[in-house]
Order: C-alpha cells, then structure tokens, then sequence
C-alpha cells in the first residue's frame, strides 16, 4: 500500500523532533502522540490529514492563494527557474548528508521538490508558508519533505539547528535567521533584479509606465546591513513562454494584483513568447 501523507508528516517529526521547539512557549517538543505534537508545556499541534501542522498562534493570513499558486506550479516545473536551482545545488552538494535545508516561503512546494530530486546527499528539507493553500499543495510532495504552516518572525525551530535557510522571493527576518542558523550555516536569497518579469510589467501597467519599473536597493541594502554576505551573484535569462501556457504565465506572480481590468484584458491579448528572469542570488553566513 502506498504510504499516506499523514504517515510521511509522522515519520520525519518522530525521526526529526528535536530540531522543533514550540512557537507559543519556546520550549522543546516531547513526543508525538496521536497524530499531535506535544511540547513540554503541553501544547499540542494536530497533525492535518496531509501530514501538515499549523504552528502561527495567531490568526494570518497570505495573499497567495490556490489558484496562483496552482499556475506557479505549473510553470516552475516546466523548469522557469532551473538556473537558479542549478546554483542551489551547488551549494547544496557540500553539505554533509545529515543537514537540515529549510524553504522559508515556500510557496507550494516546488523548490523542495525539485532540489530534492537532483541533488546528491540525502538531506532533509522543511518548507513553510504562512499560505495554507501553499502548504496544502505542498503536501503532494510529503515524500520529499515536511511541509507546515509556518511565520518567517517566529519559526518553530531551536536555536543553532539549521545548515540552510532558503528564502526565495519570500519575507526575511534577519535576527530569527540568525537564532535558527547553525555556526557556519547559510541563508540563500533570491531577489529579483530591475529586469525580472519585465514583459509582464509592461503589460499589466501599460497604462501606467511608473509602475513598470522595479527596484531591489532597499531589499539589497538591508540584506548586506543585517547579513554577513558571502557571495552574490546575478542570473539573466529568458524563459520560452508557448501559447498554451501563456495564461499560467500571466497569473503565477503577484504582478497583476494592482493592475486595472483593462490593462489585464490588454496583457491577455498581447502574449509574449520570452520571459525574462533577472534575479540576484545574495549568499549569506549567521553572524
Ligand atoms: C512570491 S511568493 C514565493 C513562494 C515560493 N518561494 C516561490 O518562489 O514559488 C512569497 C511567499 O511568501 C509567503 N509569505 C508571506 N509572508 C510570510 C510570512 N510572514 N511567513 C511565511 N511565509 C510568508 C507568501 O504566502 C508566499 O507564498
Ligand atoms: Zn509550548
């Protein structure tokens, strides 16, 4: 019998327990017992069917919903953003093979799921999102790794637990970096560059040329302020876009959000066949 979700979401907390702590009183985890999560002050986190658990304590909420995310998918894994992968894995082939890579917005879960099945040494990848939607989707990838719902300001992990921090196109926050990271650990950021996405720019806001530019320097700035900076590097490329995943294309980013329905029934009937990825990939150690 095929093995369900929820037994792969039990069998990683049982195997990978003391990497947790609890997000409501900072205190270690002590078992798993009947699909929960107890820590040592008894707060329990359920298990969902699809081997998810639920950690924010309070009520948050993510733009980021089925839909979009469901056209993301589809894209990444036509290959979108296999140059930038193709740099993970580098990163990723020293680590030794009982490190912990932690997804930090994951979105719906391609990244682990793509790294996982190119890389070499058996690591054991965590995702979260504060998208329940996202994290739902993620659990197709149960095999692959653990996926929960998860804050970026208050991650349930211990202290100095964490080899790597992967943080694409996702909120950051340095000092909870810094706290989970071990002595020698890495976070890899991506961030987009002036060029990223720019035929969809100039499509949604043709109406609008002021937002057809976009700028990184705050996120570049406060990254080299917070973050022992390791290395940079800068990836440009452009993606095929075929006609039948034009649509997908047009709703997998969060470009389109501001825009005017005009200026969206225009971006349908213009359709471009290149899209370009501009994206830095900022390498930083725990300070
Ligand atoms: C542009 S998406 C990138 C998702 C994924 N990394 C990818 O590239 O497909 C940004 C993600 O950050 C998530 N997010 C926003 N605020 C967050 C927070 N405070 N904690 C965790 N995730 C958050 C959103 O729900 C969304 O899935
Ligand atoms: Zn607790």
């Amino acid at each position: 019998m095929l093995k369900k979700k929820i037994e792969y979401g039990i069998d990683f907390l049982e195997q990978h327990l003391a990497i947790f702590k609890c997000p409501k009183c900072h205190q270690s985890f002590k078992e798993i017992k009947n699909n929960s999560a107890i820590c040592q002050n008894n707060h329990h986190f359920d298990l969902s069917k699809k081997g998810t658990l639920h950690f924010p304590n309070h009520h948050m909420t993510s733009d980021y919903d089925k839909e979009m995310l469901t056209s993301r998918r589809k894209i990444i894994q036509k290959g979108l953003y296999q140059p930038i992968e193709d740099q993970i894995l580098i990163l990723l082939s020293e680590l030794s093979p009982d490190s912990y890579v932690v997804d930090m917005g994951c979105g719906e879960g391609s990244f682990v799921n793509r790294l996982k099945s190119q890389e070499k040494n058996p690591l054991a990848y965590l995702g979260f999102d504060l998208s329940k939607e996202g994290v739902q989707l993620a659990s197709d990838f149960s095999k692959d790794g653990f996926f929960f719902i998860g804050d970026v300001t208050n991650m349930p992990f211990e202290d100095n637990s964490i080899d790597i921090l992967l943080n694409i196109f996702s909120p950051s926050h340095y000092e909870e970096m810094n706290r989970v990271l071990k002595p020698g650990g890495m976070m890899i950021k991506v961030i987009p560059e002036a060029m990223y996405l720019k035929e969809m720019r100039e499509l949604f806001y043709h109406d609008n040329p002021e937002k057809q530019s976009y700028s990184n320097e705050n996120v570049y700035e406060k990254f080299k302020k917070d973050v022992s900076l390791v290395k940079e590097e800068r990836l440009t490329y452009a993606f095929p876009v075929s006609k039948e995943d034009y649509e997908d294309v047009l709703m997998m980013s969060p470009i389109h959000w501001g825009s005017t329905e005009k200026a969206k029934i225009y971006a349908k009937e213009h359709p471009f066949e290149e899209l370009t990825i501009d994206v830095k990939i900022l390498i930083g150690k725990k300070s």
